[in-house]
């Protein structure tokens, strides 16, 4: 686990309880459409515009990237307009390529720098300097790659000048990330590229590459392949609002809403939307309205009511398609009647941080009795005291325990929250804005040494 040292996280906030949260909210653009938004936009033939881009950390940092291989971005509050550059006209960055926190960024870029004729590093924060990349680097190198890495571990030092070929790989887990970055690096490669999965994961990058011409030879939740080298067009989308970070707003809505809270224009992917059916098997009373498409994804609007919760065994078919809700999920587990169990969800323990492990601890902080296993983690249901917690400088964790808040008995502290603003920059607004009571503070800083 982290030190104090280790994070760049100085402020924090108190999460206090409150009567009711309700009215209507739009939340920020989906991170993942963004990330692949620039990626994709960047190296069509001609110019791009999508709008709703998500302007947090995380994608700016892949805003930056591209940028630095010449490409002209242009970003004006959400949208952005990308003049491509075609598959051959990225430019060799003058410096390493910082990353910050974002995993996205870090493996996707791996996928496409792979196939360049010039060399590059890519880092980022120490959160994303403990992430493991052997799972991309792997694959890649099987296509022709040649990448080294710290015992697997970032930076990546990417070798340029490598004709890549396409493969056919079986992914030991299921990963968009990787995914990903493979029919990134086969856009470029000789042949076809096949990447197949032991189970569904997101599908923006399959979805957005249609959009843009690409003829994908398979695109179902097994096996997903394309044949290179590929041409894309350019593209003009509204991304859809992010699932993930609505997620924290359906589960404050069952906690707290008596009247209801709408979150209008949601992403709503299949293969983005467990958490719905996780929260539903517990009782949850929620409704998508108006569902509609956005470009190549399907938006609705989602209704939530405070519910009467109960414990539940968590299918494992489930864990990829809520894979980063698993945090809210636990705070929704704090709050149900009986026990909630989750396994087959090893993968959470390599995410921003081990997040079985951080939620356990915060929960048992909090009042709640929890047990962690292996590849998972049991709650037991029963009174969230308040108390204070530590986000470890993981974004998600940080707004869970905001939402615990809302119905906690006394105020929830929680420390290291300046991450918030890698996926949801202006979470505190619109938290309040919608009844939370959340009030920042700053820490002093750790002394590092
Ligand atoms: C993402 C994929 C997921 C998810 C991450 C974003 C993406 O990771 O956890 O936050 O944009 O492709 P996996 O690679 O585990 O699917």
């Amino acid at each position: 686990m982290e030190n104090d040292s280790l994070t760049k996280s100085s402020g924090g906030f108190f999460s206090r309880p409150v009567k009711t949260v309700g009215g209507e909210l739009v939340v920020p653009g989906d991170k993942s459409i963004s990330h692949r938004a620039i990626l994709l936009g960047s190296i069509s033939d001609g110019i791009s515009n999508f709008q709703g881009f998500l302007n947090s950390d995380d994608c700016l940092a892949t805003m930056m990237a591209l940028r630095s291989m010449g490409v002209h971005i242009n970003l004006e509050g959400t949208d952005v307009r990308i003049v491509g550059v075609g598959l051959q006209g990225l430019t060799m960055p003058k410096k390493q390529l910082d990353l910050g926190n974002s995993g996205t960024a870090m493996r996707l870029l791996a996928g496409m720098l792979s196939a360049q004729s010039f060399s590059s590093v890519l880092t980022g924060d120490e959160s994303l300097r403990a992430r493991p990349m052997k799972r991309v680097t792997v694959p890649l190198s099987k296509m022709g790659s040649v990448i080294n890495t710290e015992d697997g571990l970032p930076p990546l030092r990417i070798q340029g000048g490598n004709n890549l070929v396409g493969i056919d790989y079986t992914l030991p887990i299921a990963s968009a990330q990787v995914k990903s970055a493979l029919l990134i690096a086969g856009l470029w490669a000789k042949g076809p590229t096949i990447v197949r999965s032991p189970g569904p994961s997101r599908d923006h990058t399959e979805r957005m590459l249609k959009s843009m011409g690409v003829g994908m030879l398979n695109h179902t939740e097994e096996v997903v392949s394309l044949d290179g080298p590929a041409t894309l067009k350019p593209t003009d989308q509204t991304i859809p609002g992010d699932f993930s970070s609505a997620a924290f707003f359906i589960v404050a809505g069952l906690l707290a809403s008596h009247e209801g809270l709408l979150i209008r224009n949601v992403g709503i992917n299949p293969t983005r939307t467990g958490l719905l059916t996780i929260l539903k098997k517990m009782g949850g009373s929620i409704d998508l309205l108006n569902k509609r498409e956005f470009g190549t994804e399907p938006v609705a609007d989602i209704f939530v009511k405070k519910s009467k919760l109960k414990g539940i065994e968590i299918d494992q078919n489930l864990v990829p398609l809520a894979i980063d809700e698993f945090p809210v999920i636990f705070v929704a587990a704090a709050y149900a009647d009986g026990y909630t169990t989750v396994a087959g969800a090893q993968e959470l323990r390599y995410k921003e941080s081990d997040r079985l492990h951080v939620m356990s601890i915060g929960l048992q902080e909090i009042g709640i009795e929890t047990k962690e296993i292996d590849d998972g983690l049991i709650i037991k249901g029963g009174v969230v005291h308040g108390g204070c917690v530590d986000s470890y400088g993981d974004h998600r964790i940080a707004m869970s325990f905001a939402v615990a808040g809302l119905a906690s008995q006394a105020v929830i502290q929680v420390k290291r929250t300046d991450e918030v603003s890698t996926s949801f920059p202006n979470f505190l607004e619109l938290a309040n804005s919608s009844g939370f009571a959340i009030e920042p503070f700053i820490a002093a800083k750790p002394l590092k040494g």
